[in-house]
């Protein structure tokens, strides 16, 4: 989310609206009504307040040291060690692990290499906060229920709709607390939108426009070059992407969701659209590297940005050219093995007939999901920083706006530190309805995202969502 605060004056213009215009003049969409733009009200930050602190620091044991691991969730211990602790670490980067163990005192004993050491010993901590790679979440969550720990899970839960099954079975047999990481939930905006739905300001619920516009950088470093261009190691983009916007609709609507038609396809990152006399990396002498938005020379060495997912003891030239030489952030865009699309459409119908038609579209300049609600009574735009809700009798407009609460916190909005604040509450508690993102709710919007999938392949087939 961009972290710019506006004045009201800028809101209202990013709204089509002139300051000097509100209440509105009886035109344009409001024509005949006497309609009317209230004060743009702030969205607060969640957590309001550290309440409920648990009677201890809650301790775990981080799987995965990286950007999540270490960036997201054990930045929440360091800023606030008398509720979470971390006491172990397993991740084979050694200047991630050390990273780790340093900021924490990990004893030698309980720094390991690989996941699998962590279950060689007897329980050790409250829970295991699962952040490696996608294609290793099974194998840790499993073992860590295993044991008896708690688990943080990141999302994608895993790459299949069994082992999604498997582990929650055996969370429900082991009693376990689980939450999957749709930090979303936790961010004040989406709390925001959801209380807005909820509440009947735009009557009920009869449609949504929905677009995940992923922005060509971050497509180009995360779902080509990256940890999530391969369906096979990662997962479909409509789950290691989407999965965010899948939930976030199955929460706001409140309602299942039935059915599933979907297309999309990859057309840009193909080695066919490679420009003529480009080259496998873009250190090897590429004629059109100047000229390329995807320079790798542009976006990690000359801008610094998106370097947490290259290996970087140090940040500096010498060792971003290494990467670039001889790591997967060099490799030209249109010579990777990503296989992912960077466009799809999957168009649901929910409970009640209510329809979803939801867009993931990669080559944007800009970023920031935008979601439209259509209501009996209203409708409610937002672009996960403003809200604004038009009521359709009176034309009375009310905006809120969150850019404050999103600069003020952590990542995804203020998501990432806001789950961590739930979780740390649940498994001290032992109380799985502190939290909203338990296993048991994310299991649907999991399955609307197989299910899409599976059209998509079957060529737009409608798919059943039965859970
Ligand atoms: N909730 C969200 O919004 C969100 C955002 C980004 C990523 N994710 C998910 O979080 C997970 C981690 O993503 P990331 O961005 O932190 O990636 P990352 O590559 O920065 O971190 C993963 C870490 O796991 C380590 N690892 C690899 N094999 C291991 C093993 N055998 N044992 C222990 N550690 C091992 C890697 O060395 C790496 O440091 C992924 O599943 C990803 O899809 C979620």
């Amino acid at each position: 989310m961009e972290k710019k605060h506006w004045n009201r004056r800028e809101l209202l213009k990013s709204l089509g609206v002139t300051a000097a215009a509100a209440p509105l003049a009886a035109s344009g969409p409001f024509k005949g009504m006497s309609s009317e733009v209230s004060p743009v009200k702030e969205i607060l930050p969640y957590p309001l307040k550290r309440d409920r602190k648990p009677g201890r620091p809650v301790t775990a044991i981080v799987v995965g040291a990286g950007s999540r691991g270490w960036g997201a969730y054990s930045s929440y211990g360091l800023k606030y060690p008398d509720e979470l602790q971390i006491v172990g670490v397993a991740e084979p980067i050694p200047y991630r692990r050390e990273r780790m163990a340093k900021a924490f005192n990990i004893p030698e004993k309980h720094q390991f290499i690989t996941w699998e050491h962590v279950f060689e010993l007897p329980k050790f901590a409250d829970a295991i906060i699962v952040t490696t790679p996608d294609d290793l979440h099974y194998g840790p969550a499993m073992a860590g229920l295993e044991l008896g720990y708690d688990l943080l899970l990141e999302k994608v839960i895993a790459q299949t709709w069994k082992e999604c099954n498997d582990i929650l079975q055996l969370t429900e047999e082991k009693n376990a607390i689980v939450a999957v990481c749709h930090v979303l939930r936790y961010s004040p905006y989406y709390r925001k939108l959801k209380e807005i739905a909820d509440s009947g300001a735009i009557g009920q619920v009869v449609s949504v426009q929905h677009l995940e516009p992923v922005e060509r950088i971050h497509m180009s470093h995360s779902f080509v070059r990256g940890n999530w261009g391969n369906s096979l190691k990662s997962n479909p983009m409509i789950l290691s992407k989407s999965c965010h916007d899948t939930d976030i609709l199955r929460w706001v609507i409140g309602k299942p969701s039935q059915r599933v038609s979907s297309f999309g396809s990859l057309t840009l990152f193909r080695e066919e659209m490679a420009p003529e006399g480009s080259t496998d990396r873009c250190t090897g002498g590429c004629a059109v590297e100047d000229s390329c938005p995807y320079s790798a020379l542009k976006i990690y060495l000359e801008k610094r940005t998106w370097l947490q997912h290259l290996t970087l003891e140090e940040v500096n030239k010498e060792t971003i050219l290494r990467e670039l030489k001889n790591g997967p952030y060099g490799r030209c865009v249109y010579r990777c093995d990503n296989d992912v699309v960077d466009h799809q459409i999957s168009n649901f119908e929910f409970e009640g007939g209510i329809t979803v038609a939801f867009s993931m579209e990669a080559l944007t300049h800009y970023g920031g999901r935008r979601t439209r609600i259509f209501g009996t009574e209203g409708d409610l735009m937002g672009d996960e920083r403003t809200l604004t809700i038009t009521n359709a009798i009176t034309g009375k407009q009310e905006l809120w706006d969150a850019s404050k609460a999103s600069k003020d916190s952590s990542g995804h909005g203020g998501g990432d530190h806001g789950l961590v604040h739930d979780f740390v509450r649940a498994v001290d508690a032992k109380d799985p309805s502190l939290l909203t993102s338990t296993i048991q709710v994310s299991m649907e919007s999991h399955l609307m995202g197989f299910q899409a999938e599976a059209s998509r392949l079957d060529g737009g087939k409608i798919r059943e969502i039965n859970l």
